[in-house]
């Protein structure tokens, strides 16, 4: 893993910003992956602001989402569709057909899991992945004990990440139990991947992530073992490394 330090969250943002924009310009048609959480939106600010001064064009992009909570319409202001919509795709000239996200409310979710890997080979694969983490090690939505051989898949959410992300609804209560989420071999299928942080609280993750085994029990342990990891990370996230 290549590891890029950092200042603080707005460099780690800018930064990324120019990971993905060059592969933009430098790929025929790329095939983008895109998280969700409150890391990855300085970015997404960053990629809008080239989009608006430099003309960037998203024209030839393709997007595949990481994951999605089950039960929560496109519509739900918590969803992860809806995130992507008011934070990135409303703003840029991505085409409405080329932006794929699981769905949390086919009836049949098994099928859906399976249709979405299909999807990305069909497109011939991510040529760049973005990804935040969990306080836990959790990369996508593959909490500790993901097989690292799993496809896209359901899951049962920790509570340790439903109180994480209860922040962005109402009540504890209100945060879906379940998701769907890219599996580790999904998301180590891709091409090149590049993992955002920043902050305080996952202190512990990188120094897991950069010193630790490669193990289950920590899903980003696996990133170790791919041949073109690059890691932003800010000082605030590098301070126990
Ligand atoms: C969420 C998302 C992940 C994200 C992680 C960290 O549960 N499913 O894709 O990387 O938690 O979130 P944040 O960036 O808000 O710290």
């Amino acid at each position: 893993m290549k590891l890029i330090e950092v200042k603080d969250y707005d460099e780690m943002s800018q930064r990324a910003a120019d990971c993905i924009i060059e592969k933009i310009h430098s790929t025929k048609k790329p095939v983008l992956g895109l998280a969700t959480g409150g890391t990855p939106k300085g970015l997404y600010e960053a990629l809008i602001h080239d989009h608006e001064q430099n003309g960037t064009s998203y024209g030839n992009v393709t997007s595949f989402n990481l994951d999605e909570y089950i039960g929560l319409p496109k519509e739900d202001p918590n969803s992860y569709y809806h995130y992507m919509e008011s934070n990135l795709f409303n703003h840029i000239d991505i085409p409405e057909e080329a932006v794929h996200l699981p769905s949390g409310t086919k009836e049949d979710l098994e099928e859906e899991c399976k249709d979405y890997d299909a999807m990305i080979e069909k497109t011939g694969g991510i040529d760049l992945q973005l990804l935040g983490i969990g306080e836990n090690g959790h990369i996508g939505f593959n909490e500790p004990g993901t097989s690292f051989a799993s496809g896209t898949h359901i899951v049962d959410l920790a509570q340790s990440t439903r109180e994480a992300n209860a922040r962005y609804f109402d009540s504890l209560e209100e945060v879906p139990k379940r998701a769907i989420t890219m599996g580790i071999a999904t998301i180590m299928k891709s091409r090149e991947i590049v993992l955002l942080v920043s902050g305080k609280a996952k202190q512990e993750a990188m120094k897991r992530l950069f010193e630790g085994d490669i193990t289950e029990d920590f899903p980003a342990s696996i990133l170790n073992q791919h041949p073109h990891v690059t890691v932003i990370a800010d000082e605030e996230a590098l301070g126990l490394v």
